[in-house]
């Protein structure tokens, strides 16, 4: 576990200081560099800030009130106002604009719904809004939650609206002390099965599993909302925790950070991290690969596939034997993986169907299949083309899904063969971990549990992930933060992962 707390020395004086006492900019008014408007509750703090400090970079941005050096939001990240004042004003179609001293914009609300009496507002959520003076906040025209910087607060979405047809996304900073857009982003996956995905440029660096309908039906999350509603909506949103303010950040080097603020102590905990390191890699096993996770990651295959190189495992798997279409070829059953990514063409997903097995065998170039059964839908059934790639055992068994792959008839009989190994390997093989596991918690002291995942006698897994060696489906983050209980950080509470279709 990374467990970088981030003190904070509340001793920082505010950037500039000088708050008007509200939490509104009407539309004669303006903020200029001296001045800040804060939400009504006194949470959140909105006004100019530099970066590098007293640098001549300016920034309009939203920041905790009393925390300056926590800043959520960055309307011109890519922008910054130099060697001039800076001016938040109204423009005679009623969006906001920044200006400088001689009046060239910056940045823009580009609301395109045209206000007649505007009002900005900066709510308590953090949530920066443009509306109608005399409408209420939900009718606002513009918010700052569209826009996201790399922050995530609760109530804030990623992912797909139809309202704005936005696709929203944290980006990064380029650096800790640049806030202008670096090249990572992370949000959620619209085509395919929905999914949490983090980007490098447009390549996946890691993902979460599918949710699908009400999402992991088997277990509802305190703080995580999944919607899936391909005509309205596809989104990813947290709510607060019960221990205090939240936030989810992308940090410049690809995490996911989780962070609960502790008013006792006076500091950002780290509830949970996110990265793309081990089986998390998505690239580290290829096509066809299976990652699991012994101490350290280790790729194999899926059933009925072999290493195309012995050198590198990320060169993928190549099939054994090609016999797969009506030459009396079947399934292999791989219980407890996250799914492979689907892409638009790579994945079929059908509802009603309850023969899956007839429905994948019926197409010869159909790779694998998996069952869904999601609350308002009924069973569905999920087919995989193409490729199959970024499998991994997930931690706990009984907590990953079924997936069931295309292999030859050779295949289907060896593995009769192999079952009858299993009674004597698996025990063994059970004990030695079990014995290595009990050493490896006494020696690092850290919780965690052990498990041992057998399929047919081929592959045991066993997770056990090194401390600063953190990785996980993103999907699971529900169950990590589960209510952001500090009582749930790894290192001091068992979580139950859970990861469920
Ligand atoms: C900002 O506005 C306040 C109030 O109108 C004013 O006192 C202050 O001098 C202004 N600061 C700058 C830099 O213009
Ligand atoms: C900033 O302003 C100062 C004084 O007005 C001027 O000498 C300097 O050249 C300006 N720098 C830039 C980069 O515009
Ligand atoms: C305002 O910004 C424009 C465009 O960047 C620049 O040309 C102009 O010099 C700036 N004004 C001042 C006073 O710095
Ligand atoms: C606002 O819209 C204009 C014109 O469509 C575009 O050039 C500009 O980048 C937009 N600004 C922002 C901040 O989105
Ligand atoms: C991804 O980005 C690279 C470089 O920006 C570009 O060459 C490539 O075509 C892009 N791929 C896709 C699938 O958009
Ligand atoms: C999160 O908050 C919203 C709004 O208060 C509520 O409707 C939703 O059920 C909450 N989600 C969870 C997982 O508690
Ligand atoms: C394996 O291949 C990948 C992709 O071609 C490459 O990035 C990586 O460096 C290679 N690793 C080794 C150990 O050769």
């Amino acid at each position: 576990m990374t467990s970088n707390h981030l003190f904070f020395l509340c001793l920082i004086p505010l950037f500039f200081g000088h708050s008007i006492a509200v939490d509104v900019l009407k539309v004669e008014q303006s903020i200029n560099d001296t001045q800040t408007i804060v939400s009504a509750a006194e949470k959140f703090e909105l006004g100019f800030f530099t970066q590098p400090k007293s640098s001549d970079f300016k920034y309009l941005g939203i920041w905790y009130k009393g925390l300056p050096d926590y800043v959520v939001w960055v309307a011109n990240r890519d922008n910054p106002v130099l060697n001039s004042s800076a001016t938040l004003i109204f423009n005679t179609h009623g969006n906001l604009i920044l200006v400088n001293q001689t009046g060239d914009v910056f940045w823009s609300s580009n609301s395109t719904t045209a206000v007649q009496y505007p009002i900005a507002q900066l709510l308590d959520t953090g949530n920066f809004i443009l509306r109608e003076s005399n409408s209420g906040p939900q009718n606002y025209v513009w918010q700052s939650f569209d826009y996201p910087f790399d922050t995530l607060l609760p109530g804030m979405k990623l992912g797909w609206d139809s309202k704005t047809g936005l696709n929203r996304k944290l980006i990064s900073r380029r650096s800790q002390t640049d806030p202008s857009s670096g090249d990572l982003s992370y949000g959620v996956n619209t085509y395919g099965l929905p999914q949490l995905v983090v980007w490098k440029g447009n390549q996946t660096m890691f993902r979460g599993g599918p949710w699908y309908g009400d999402g992991f039906s088997q277990f509802r999350s305190n703080i995580a909302n999944y919607i899936y509603n391909p005509s309205f909506e596809i989104s990813y949103s947290i709510n607060d925790s019960n221990n205090g303010p939240s936030r989810a950040v992308l940090d410049s080097s690809g995490s996911v950070i989780y962070y609960v603020w502790i008013g006792g102590d006076k500091k950002w905990d780290v509830a949970y991290t996110f990265t793309g390191s081990g089986c998390n890699d998505y690239e580290l096993c290829g096509n066809f690969g299976l990652c699991s996770t012994v101490l350290v990651a280790r790729c194999g295959c899926l059933d009925g596939f072999e290493q195309k190189s012995a050198q590198n495992s990320s060169y993928g798997c190549v099939r054994k034997d090609e016999k797969i279409c009506r030459e009396g070829e079947g399934f292999r059953k791989i219980s407890d993986v996250k799914w492979p990514d689907s892409t638009k063409k790579s994945v079929r997903l059908k509802v009603g169907i309850h023969n899956c097995e007839t429905e994948c065998l019926n197409d010869c170039s159909c790779l694998a299949y998996g069952k869904l059964e999601a609350p308002d839908i009924g069973p569905a059934c999920v087919t995989w083309f193409d490729k199959l790639i970024d499998v991994r055992f997930v931690r706990d068994v009984g907590t990953g899904n079924d997936l069931f792959v295309r292999v030859a008839a050779s295949e289907l009989e060896r593995s009769v063969r192999k079952s009858i190994i299993v009674p004597v390997v698996v025990p063994i093989i059970s004990v030695l971990i079990f014995l290595a596991t009990i050493s490896f918690y006494i020696v690092r002291n850290v919780r965690r549990r052990a498990k041992v995942a057998a399929d047919n006698g081929v592959t045991i897994t066993e997770d056990l992930i090194h401390e600063n060696e953190l990785e996980m489906p993103i999907a699971v983050i529900e169950a990590a933060t589960n209510n952001f209980s500090i009582s749930n950080k790894i290192g001091k509470g068992g979580f139950g992962p859970v990861y469920k279709c």
